[in-house]
């Protein structure tokens, strides 16, 4: 089932057939994806229910939409419909932002879908306190879902406005963000053009729509010394940091790489 599975998911054109096959059928089993070599039988309405699986997944529907969760880091995530599903190379950020949270330190998550990069920090520093700011609704219903129960604090706001979060402006020691940053018009495939929503994905003509403001309302917020990181298209990798610096408030602006060497999220310090 699993061979016939990845066969169809390939022809369809999903990038990593045989992983998702078996995350389906590990999902429909129970099971975690490492035990589906112990499974030696499958009933008849478990076999259905993957059929059905694997033909809505050829039907581009993101994995995780038809899974209900997406891993990030340490955290497991509520998503469907409505917000985007967070990827594995902005764990990179978000661990950089981890590394960088002192004890007690406040830290802003700007453009927070499901809340991963807020919920990893709370899970994997000791933060004073994480606000992350989301603005579409839809967006915000899952982030109040996943973060219920947590420290996280979240605000519907707008990530452009120079006076979101006034009263922590030159108090913030850590703002991370991966807001939208495709370029308009660009090609996307239809998982992100048909799932992801647009709003989450493209950042206007030159995908730097959003990034332009952040960079502004980071050096507002940040207290001397606190630290951004911005994620964004491979092909900003001049344009970002070129921001941060003409901004005339950051130091020591430095351009990462991710796991496959491209160019993939902008980091810098309050002067
Ligand atoms: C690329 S997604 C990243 C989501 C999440 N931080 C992650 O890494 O998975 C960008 C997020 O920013 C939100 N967003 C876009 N424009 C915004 C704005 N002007 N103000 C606040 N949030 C915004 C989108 O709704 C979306 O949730």
């Amino acid at each position: 089932m699993l061979s016939a599975a990845t066969s169809s998911l390939a022809e369809a054109g999903v990038a990593s057939p045989r992983v998702d096959a078996e995350l389906l059928a590990a999902s429909v089993l129970g099971v975690g994806r490492g035990r589906l070599a112990l499974i030696d039988g499958i009933r008849d309405s478990e076999a259905g229910r993957f059929a059905e699986l694997v033909a809505l997944r050829a039907r581009r529907i993101p994995l995780q939409h038809l899974i209900g969760t997406a891993a990030f880091r340490h955290v497991e995530l509520a998503v469907g419909e409505g917000v985007f599903v967070p990827r594995p190379e902005t764990e990179l950020l978000a661990g950089w932002g981890i590394a960088r949270t002192a004890p007690g330190a406040t830290v802003v998550d700007l453009g927070s879908g499901t809340g991963a990069i807020a919920l990893s920090v709370a899970d994997e520093a000791s933060p004073g306190r994480v606000i992350a700011v989301e603005r579409f609704p839809a967006a915000l219903a899952w982030l109040r879902r996943n973060t219920a129960g947590t420290a996280v604090e979240v605000l519907a706001g707008d990530v452009t406005d120079p006076a979101l979060l006034s009263d922590l402006h030159g108090a913030v020691d850590v703002v991370l963000c991966n807001p939208p940053y495709v370029p308009e018009g660009m090609a996307v495939p239809p998982e992100v053009a048909e799932h992801d929503p647009a709003e989450a994905v493209f950042g206007g003509p030159d995908g730097l729509a959003v990034i332009r403001p952040v960079v502004a309302l980071a050096a507002a917020l940040l207290k001397p010394g606190g630290v951004v990181g911005i994620e964004h298209d491979d092909g900003h990798a001049a344009a970002v940091p070129g921001l941060l610096r003409a901004d005339g408030r950051f130091t020591d602006v430095v351009e990462h790489g991710d796991l496959t060497g491209r160019p993939r999220y902008a980091t810098a310090q309050r002067a």
